[in-house]
């Protein structure tokens, strides 16, 4: 069972009463997803890329984005993206398993919003049938550690980074939930007690 997390305590202390909408992003938000990626400022986008990309170069990452796999859902304070979660599935599909990456902006960090966004990301990945997510996180990087972990996640240093894994329950399917107990009901009573054993 994934934790429940709380939904962001409050906006940033100096922000009037505004939209707050949590929802999936599409192709149409990469201008949202630039900005945001570009405003997390020099250590945030150390943490969030491991490295210390240009502008262009995180326009590029943003433009790469296969929208038709990848599930990123977002955080909008009125038209500005405040913190976004990606998920990516990796190749081969029938292994189930996707990277996650989260970011926050810098006036939205510390308040519960990185650990809700992680929580919709699992919930969905959960939902489609996702069972192995992994992030890469920087060792310096307490707060995406800190996430991880509560979520239950294995933290193995590789090179001079830490790999989180996390393995997802499966959801029952209620159709084959149904057949089964269609099946069930259709063995003879000796068939029903083997199946029972
Ligand atoms: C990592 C990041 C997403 C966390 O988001 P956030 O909204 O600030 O985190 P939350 O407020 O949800 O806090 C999550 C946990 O981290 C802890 N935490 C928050 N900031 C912390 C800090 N600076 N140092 C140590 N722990 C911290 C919180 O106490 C909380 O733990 P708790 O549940 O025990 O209270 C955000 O800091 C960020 O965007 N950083 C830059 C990009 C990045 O590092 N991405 C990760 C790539 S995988």
């Amino acid at each position: 069972m994934l934790r429940r997390s709380k939904m962001p305590k409050n906006t940033p202390d100096d922000a009037p009463a505004r939209r707050l909408v949590l929802r999936r992003l599409g192709r149409r938000d990469r201008r949202y997803l630039r900005d945001h990626l570009i405003g997390l400022g020099p250590n945030g986008r150390r943490m969030r890329f491991c490295g210390q990309p240009s502008n262009e170069v995180i326009s590029d990452y943003v433009d790469a984005i296969d929208w038709r796999h990848a599930v990123l859902i977002g955080q909008f304070d009125g038209a500005q993206l405040v913190g976004v979660a990606e998920l990516f599935p990796t190749l081969p599909r029938w292994a189930r398993c996707a990277e996650l990456a989260v970011s926050v902006s810098r006036d939205w960090r510390g308040k519960g919003l990185g650990a809700a966004l992680t929580e919709a990301a699992l919930t969905h990945a959960q939902d489609h049938r996702i069972r192995r997510v992994t992030l890469l996180i920087s060792p310096e990087n307490q707060a995406m550690l800190a996430v991880a972990e509560h979520q239950g996640a294995r933290l193995l240093p590789v090179a001079d980074m830490v790999v989180a894994r996390l393995r997802l329950r499966a959801v029952p399917n209620p159709v084959l939930q149904g057949i089964k107990a269609i099946v069930a009901m259709a063995l003879p009573p000796w068939g029903r007690a083997a199946r029972a054993v």
